[in-house]
């Protein structure tokens, strides 16, 4: 018997009763749907605007399409290193845009599509959760249902924050949301915020032909990196010319009335630009998610509480995503989603290891790791032995002429200077966020150094230098 039935309204179910009722129907919310419903269970999803969430319209998915549009004219612009010359290329913002929004648009119709062929009711407008796993739904063209639930799952996503004194005004200041609407390409953008999205954005707009600044307030830009992997992105940074400035506070800015605006920053410093995009973090949306009768506690940041299944504090009903505090990533959503359904079906399903998720950066050159760095590993007590190898010398780096960056693996030490057990994989340079699988899948699968080393990498590949890091950990190697 599932952990739902268990708990639930039993099995004669009408046009309103469900075995599970999901409120949000982003990459947490409809993962859940998905892997819910090729379980067999019935299942309906609240969603206020359109299914595929932040990740999908406002986030992930149009984030990564205009950082690939950004390349793209770096790559041109570059061609006549390959010995093809093309006219100064131009970006066309508009198409730029409209090839964005098909991307998204043609998603979205996948994503709807599959929905439907599972057979998941998709209700359009606001749940809240009352008690008795009642789910009130106000509805987007008007009226309201109540849907009960044999298990409830809240997955109602995050919204950008924002900092007092620079609310988006519609013109010169945005966040994440209306960034990826922009009308126009600004000449000068300033980021306040040097996370995973401002260092995105920055990158995105300095690669178009922006003179852009981030402003952060800590000590360094993506602040949790391993220190090699972050000294490579700032080197990469100085080079396109993004001026980074860390520690610093903002207080303020002046527009002038026509487009443009005066940020002033640290001690007494300004500066003028024609954007300002704000990326200081993202807050859960629990905005009236749940009613007090309903046994759901949120954290004093907003955030609802649950233990390691994803179970809330009341029965039957578990959380996921971005509305509790694990990292904010759409693919850690998924994991949670699978994990709840799992514990609702009471197949004692494996906790999501938050430690070793995977991470990807996509701005250039690209950041990929999974479980500890360096400096982590030995905070944690153990004794490592670390090797790292520059996509310099490697052949199909050089080829495709993108030859910054490295790889660095971090492994026990086995008394004898040599790896074992691989602890962390850290990337850096061209497309690593498609290289970073079999170095997750090491950390993950707690392989030995040795175990690795006896696979082949193709080659020419990129993927070598993974292959080459690892057996240099082995006290041999090949080109290492
Ligand atoms: P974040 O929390 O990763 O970074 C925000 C940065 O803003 C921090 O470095 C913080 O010190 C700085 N900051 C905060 N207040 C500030 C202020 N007043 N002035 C200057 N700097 C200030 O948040 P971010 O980048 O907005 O991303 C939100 C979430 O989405 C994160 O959890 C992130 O990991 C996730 N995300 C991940 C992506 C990826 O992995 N590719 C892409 C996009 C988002």
């Amino acid at each position: 018997m599932s952990n739902a039935s268990q708990q639930g309204s039993g099995s004669q179910q009408g046009a309103d009763d469900f075995d599970v009722v999901i409120i949000g129907g982003g990459p947490g919310g409809y993962g859940a749907a998905l892997y819910g419903a090729s379980a067999g269970l019935r299942i309906a999803m609240v969603e206020k605007e359109k299914v595929g969430g932040t990740c999908l319209h406002r986030g992930c998915i149009p984030a990564k399409e205009l950082l690939e549009t950004a390349h793209v004219h770096q790559t041109v612009l570059g061609a006549g290193t390959f010995g093809i010359t093309t006219d100064a290329p131009e970006v066309d913002w508009s198409v730029t845009q409209s090839r964005k929004q098909k991307v998204v648009d043609q998603l979205h119709k996948g994503l709807s599509g599959l929905i439907k062929q599972r057979k998941i009711e998709t209700v359009a407008g606001t749940g809240r959760l009352e008690s008795d796993h009642s789910v009130t739904v106000e509805l987007s063209d008007g009226g309201t249902r109540t849907l009960k639930g044999d298990a409830v799952i809240l997955a109602t996503g995050s919204v950008p924050r924002t900092i007092p004194g620079f609310e988006p005004d519609g013109s010169v200041v945005c966040t994440s949301d209306e960034f990826l609407e922009l009308a126009n390409l600004p000449r000068r953008a300033v980021v306040i915020g040097g996370g995973a999205i401002g260092c995105e954005f920055a990158s995105t707009l300095a690669d178009m032909g922006a003179d852009v600044t981030i402003l952060e307030a800590l000590p360094k830009i993506l602040p949790g990196l391993d220190e090699d992997v972050a000294k490579q992105v700032l080197r990469a940074f100085k080079k396109k010319k993004i001026d980074v400035r860390a520690g610093v506070k903002v207080t303020g800015h002046e527009p002038d009335g026509s487009g443009a605006t005066t940020v002033s920053f640290g001690d007494g410093e300004t500066i003028e630009t024609d954007l300002v995009v704000v990326s200081v973090g993202r807050r859960p949306y629990t905005d009236s998610l749940v009613d007090d009768g309903a046994g759901v506690d949120l954290d004093d940041r907003g955030f609802v509480t649950v233990d390691e299944l994803c179970r809330t504090s009341a029965d039957g009903v578990w959380s996921i995503g971005d509305c509790i505090a694990t990292p904010q990533l759409a693919h850690v959503g998924f994991a949670e989603g699978i994990c709840a359904i799992g514990d609702i079906l009471g197949e004692h399903p494996v906790p999501v290891d938050y430690h070793a998720v995977p991470w990807a950066i996509y701005c250039k050159p690209e950041v990929a790791f999974a479980g500890y760095s360096e400096e982590a590993a030995k905070e944690a007590g153990f004794d490592v032995v670390v090797s790292s190898s520059r996509y310099m010398g490697n052949s199909r780096a050089q080829i495709i002429g993108e030859t910054d960056g490295l790889v660095k693996i971090i492994a026990e030490d086995q008394g004898d200077g040599t790896g074992g057990r691989v602890l962390g994989v850290h990337m850096v340079g061209p497309w690593v966020t498609e290289q970073l699988g079999q170095g997750y899948l090491a950390v993950n699968w707690e392989a030995t150094v040795d175990e690795i080393a006896h696979y082949l990498q193709p080659h020419p590949s990129l993927s070598e230098l993974f292959g080459e890091t690892v057996m240099t950990l082995t006290g041999r190697s090949l080109h290492g």
